[in-house]
């Protein structure tokens, strides 16, 4: 039976050893950091997401707004909105909850936030510092993934890892933090032909396909390391459940992520551990 990987208590950890550095700013800087989100319109998805980011920075400390707009909003409304924020020197980080409406242009959106204040790590100059390996904000997602593996004595490196998935926020950033880790990577999609044969070559397996309990047992290396990015509703029951079959996959896995508790929660505390790193950029404060 594999080791369940608790994301949720390392990113406990993680958020209460930002707590004390947050609590330790007014002093040194005059104020704590200051996060906004802005959810446009109601997608269920993104209204947890956003809660669970205005919870996650009232527990560290970090001031946080919460800018709910009108699903009709248009795109450039919601441009000066931004442009309005990234110009307000008491706002240090900044996001935008995806998907948006299909009025708005994600990548017009994506572009106009200052990279500074980039706290998802998706703005083209901080993928392209990731890829060119200059300095860059780290996507959260990804960043989680490689702390809990790091976190579990898991070293990537002679290793083989598959990425499921090449979208621009898990899979792609993934699979090259996974590259600069040393491990030889693979990257699989829908169009796979064969994915079993694929994935059973896998020392580490990262799922991020958006498809329910799609990794089943006879996809899985013994004792793999599986990381299960999904947040889906099982089509049966209705209930939260992840890309990964866990009751099929962990009898057989070396490691596994639950869903939840696995790499949801490292999510957020990446994100805040972004929103401090903005904060002290602006402060002049980092490589110290
Ligand atoms: N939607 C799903 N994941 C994310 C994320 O990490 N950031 C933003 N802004 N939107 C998302």
């Amino acid at each position: 039976m594999a080791t369940i990987i608790d994301g949720k208590k390392i990113s406990d950890s993680i958020k209460s050893t930002l707590a004390e550095q947050v609590a330790s700013f007014p002093s040194k800087y005059g104020r704590v950091p200051h996060l906004v989100v802005i959810r446009v319109g109601e997608d269920p998805a993104s209204v947890v997401y956003v809660r669970n980011k205005a919870r996650a920075c009232e527990a560290i400390g970090i001031k946080n707004t919460t800018l709910v707009l009108d699903a009709s909003i248009s795109e450039d409304e919601l441009l000066a909105k931004i442009k309005s924020l990234n110009g307000d020197d008491g706002v240090d980080g900044l996001l935008v909850q995806l998907p948006l409406p299909a009025q708005i242009s994600e990548a017009k959106v994506i572009e106009s936030i200052d990279k500074n204040k980039d706290v998802d790590g998706f703005h083209p100059a901080n993928v392209a510092g990731l890829w060119q390996k200059t300095p860059h904000m780290e996507p959260c997602t990804p960043k989680g993934i490689m702390r809990l593996l790091r976190e579990t004595g898991i070293d990537p490196k002679g290793k083989r890892a598959v990425v499921i998935g090449r979208s621009n926020i898990v899979g792609l950033p993934v699979a090259k933090m996974l590259l600069d880790a040393n491990a030889t990577v693979t990257l699989c999609h829908t169009r796979t032909v064969d994915m079993p044969s694929v994935t059973r070559e896998a020392d580490i397996l990262v799922v991020a396909a958006g498809r329910a309990k799609m990794v089943t047992a006879d996809m899985v290396k013994p004792g793999a390391v599986v990381i299960d990015v999904g947040m889906d509703r099982d089509p049966q029951s209705g209930s939260l459940c992840g890309d990964v079959d866990f009751d099929s996959v962990a009898p057989v896995a070396g490691a596994i992520t639950p869903v939840p508790g696995g790499v949801g929660p490292m999510t957020i505390a990446c994100l805040m551990q972004n929103t401090v790193e903005c904060f002290l950029n602006k402060m002049g404060a980092l490589d110290k």
